[in-house]
């Protein structure tokens, strides 16, 4: 047994580990010390063994966890085979670490599973830019999903608005009676509002949105079956048919915000002063707000980083994206999620605001060994504590985007692990990959062809 003390970077903070080669087996802390920075210099050139190791010792992760991480062992096929149908495999992807965050004054790792290089790189450089203007500071709203009836065949659509908003009471009791666990929790229906869709196809339609606070759940769950719940009653006062019942995940009640700033200083790059890379992103940020098809790729890279936490974490990722491009579509024209601007002492400010419907309990969250595993390591304990860790990272890989886009332009930052994936992709393994990708780039080729041949010569040696 190994008995060593770690000082995080940039604090005075020691942290006292028991460890085994099986991984760590207990810490403590010293009292009042602040928790251990995430800026964890160099962690890319690490050997994957000390990353885990390391990651393992700042979350605090049992034995089990370690080695879970370790031997990434996440879902197995008998839970995968309860999860949908007709399993007949697991399909796996990198789950990376992105370090050096800061979000409303607390170091956090972010577990990120993705399939594409360089997201994790450029979250974790941007937050190592954010975390010298003071970090990120990030909000969420309380967990408000909307759930939606569709009321057909009303014969006075407006009088029966009215009857159903003096019936507002009676319903909200309705729904709350089908999670009595969500209700002891303190969520459940808050609001009910209608809204009458004239000239459709099919006649004017009442559209009911049950307002239902989800507390630490995504919702969707609660909010069908809370929504299906009223439909008997809704259609005795309108005299109408209902038709769907579902949650909307153009979730605008659940809105999580986050904003940093940069100091010019820290942009300052390849003989390009700070100012002018401040400039140069707000020249970035202008063009994406403008044009439509910018901003689509603006938001795209986004939700590189918000996607990947919201499936580390065992989310749904389908519910997020639909929700983010509906919000930046809403009102006149498709817009971007986040916006960059000089602020008066001429520094980097970036915002960034859109629904984030995630969940710390419940769905995926728990039964996934690595979701809860990546929850552990972010060390959220709410909905909202997740939903504004997710809202920081889209945020940073936003600025990580603009800023290569704005300078050197992202392929030379892409090529190190492009020419990593063509290595493999011809038949390199281990160690042969680096080689085989730094032989590539040398070359300025980089071709799957070209990396057989080198693999080739590098093999008969
Ligand atoms: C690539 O996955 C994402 C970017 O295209 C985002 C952007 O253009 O802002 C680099």
């Amino acid at each position: 047994m190994v008995y060593y003390a770690h000082i995080a970077a940039g604090t005075s903070v020691v942290r006292r580990f028991w460890c085994d080669t099986a991984g760590v087996l207990g810490q403590t802390q010293t009292k009042g010390a602040m928790a251990p920075s995430s800026r964890f210099a160099g962690f890319y050139d690490q050997p994957l063994g000390d990353r885990v190791e390391q990651v393992a010792q700042w979350a605090n992760l049992s034995v089990e966890e370690a080695a879970t991480l370790r031997r990434a062992i996440g879902l197995d096929l008998a839970q995968a085979d309860e999860m949908i149908e007709n399993v007949v495999g697991l399909y796996a992807l990198p789950l990376g670490i992105a370090v050096n965050f800061l979000i409303n004054g607390r170091d956090v790792l972010v577990p990120m599973a993705i399939e594409e290089p360089s997201v994790v790189a450029g979250a974790s450089f941007a937050a190592k830019l954010v975390r010298a203007g003071g970090g990120f500071q990030a909000t969420a709203a309380p967990s408000e999903m909307i759930g939606q009836i569709q009321v057909l065949n009303v014969a006075d659509p407006h009088s029966a608005r009215f009857d159903l908003l003096a019936a507002r009471e009676e319903l909200l009791a309705l729904a709350d009676e089908t999670d009595a666990l969500l209700l002891r929790l303190g969520g459940g229906a808050r609001d009910l509002e209608v809204r009458i869709l004239g000239d459709t196809p099919v006649g004017s339609m009442l559209i009911v949105h049950l307002i239902f606070d989800c507390r630490d759940a995504m919702g969707a769950n609660a909010v069908n079956t809370a929504c299906e719940s009223l439909g008997p009653r809704i259609e005795e006062i309108t005299g109408g048919r209902t038709r769907l019942r579902i949650l909307s995940n153009l979730a605008d009640r659940r809105l999580a915000r986050a904003r940093c700033t940069v100091p010019a200083d820290a942009l300052a790059f390849d003989g390009l002063a700070g100012h002018e890379v401040v400039e140069r992103i707000v020249e970035a940020s202008a063009f994406a707000a403008a044009d439509p098809y910018r901003a689509a790729t603006h938001n795209k890279g986004i939700m590189n980083g918000v996607d990947a936490v919201v499936l580390a974490t065992g989310n749904d990722w389908r519910a997020v994206e639909a929700g983010a491009h509906a919000y930046a579509g809403r009102g006149c024209g498709y817009r971007s999620l986040t916006t960059w601007a000089q602020d008066s002492r001429g520094d980097l400010a970036g915002t960034l605001e859109m629904p984030i419907a995630v969940g710390v309990v419940g769905g995926t969250t728990q039964v996934h060994p690595m979701a809860r595993l990546a929850l552990k390591i972010l060390g959220v304990r709410t909905a909202r504590e997740l939903a504004q860790v997710i809202a920081a990272v889209g945020l940073a890989q936003n600025l990580a985007a603009l800023r290569a886009l704005a300078t050197e332009g992202i392929q030379r930052g892409h090529m190190q692990l492009h020419a990593r994936q063509v290595a493999m992709a011809a038949g390199a393994q281990g160690q042969e990959i680096r080689q085989v990708a730094q032989a590539l780039i040398a070359r300025g080729v980089i071709r799957q062809g070209q990396a057989a041949v080198i693999l080739e010569d590098l093999r008969s040696e």
